[in-house]
């Protein structure tokens, strides 16, 4: 199964990929991870990318083309991906239709998480991830069982995103609104949207996309 996981900033989009890659076996491709991996690792596209991600803006469209149409030829992902924060433009997302009928491959869902704007902000200031496996929590929503402790590796360092931070919250949802909204109605068009509601509890929200990926499976 191939997927595409789409919504604003802070929506829950790592979160269920995350889920979902261990339900299923299938790969998360997050263009924002992978961005960061560059910007780590200071490779040419990591000093291209670094200053546009820390104001919130949009990496050029050719740049995170070339990483995913290079990433899905990978053996990995024969077994099928779950694209996280990409496709985010209307010619990011045609440029998706043509690698994958190039390479003979299909879109079984693209999945909509659906989160008012205000409950966006609170989510994003309050997330910060494992320094050592990159398991996220959040201060409210999500805190480790064993205060500082990461229940998933044991680690005891955390890190938080340069671009969480709530100035630079308000230009990436701008990016958002403005560039990656309208994909919304493509894949409606398209007859591939299914609709989510992210304000749910993380468990119920991965419920209900289990839901959505039993009928498409169904469906297809
Ligand atoms: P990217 O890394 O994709 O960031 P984003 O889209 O801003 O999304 P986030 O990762 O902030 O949110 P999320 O939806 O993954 O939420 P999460 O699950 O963490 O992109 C970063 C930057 O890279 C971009 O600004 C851009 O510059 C560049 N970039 C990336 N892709 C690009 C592309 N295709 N084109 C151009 N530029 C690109 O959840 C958030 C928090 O909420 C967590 O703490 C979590 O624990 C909590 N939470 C999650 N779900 C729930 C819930 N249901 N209830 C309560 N809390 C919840
Ligand atoms: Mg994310
Ligand atoms: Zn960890």
């Amino acid at each position: 199964m191939n997927l595409i996981l789409l919504g604003p900033p802070g929506a829950g989009k790592g979160t269920q990929a995350k889920e979902i890659q261990v339900r299923h076996g299938l790969v998360q491709l997050s263009t924002g991870d992978m961005l960061r991996a560059a910007v780590k690792a200071g490779t040419e596209i990591g000093l291209k990318a670094k200053s546009i991600m820390e104001k919130g803006e949009l990496v050029p469209d050719e740049v995170v083309i070339k990483i995913i149409s290079d990433r899905i030829d990978e053996p990995d992902c024969q077994q099928g991906f779950i694209l996280d924060g990409f496709p985010r433009t209307l010619p990011q997302a045609a440029a998706l239709d043509q690698m994958l009928a190039r390479k003979k491959k299909r879109l079984d869902a693209v999945i909509e998480l659906k989160v008012d704007y205000n409950r966006l902000v609170e989510r994003i200031v309050g997330r910060y991830t494992c320094a050592t496996c990159g398991e996220g929590y959040h201060d409210r929503f999500k805190r480790p069982k064993v205060r500082q402790v990461c229940d998933v590796c044991g680690g005891t360092e955390f890190t938080r995103r340069a671009d969480d931070n709530a100035e630079t919250v308000t230009t990436r949802l701008m990016a958002y609104y403005r560039d990656t909204a309208p994909l919304t109605g493509y894949y409606y068009c398209k007859g591939t949207l299914r609709t989510v509601d992210g304000m749910a509890p993380i468990g119920d929200v991965a419920k209900e996309i289990e839901q959505h990926l039993a009928e498409a499976r169904r469906d297809g």
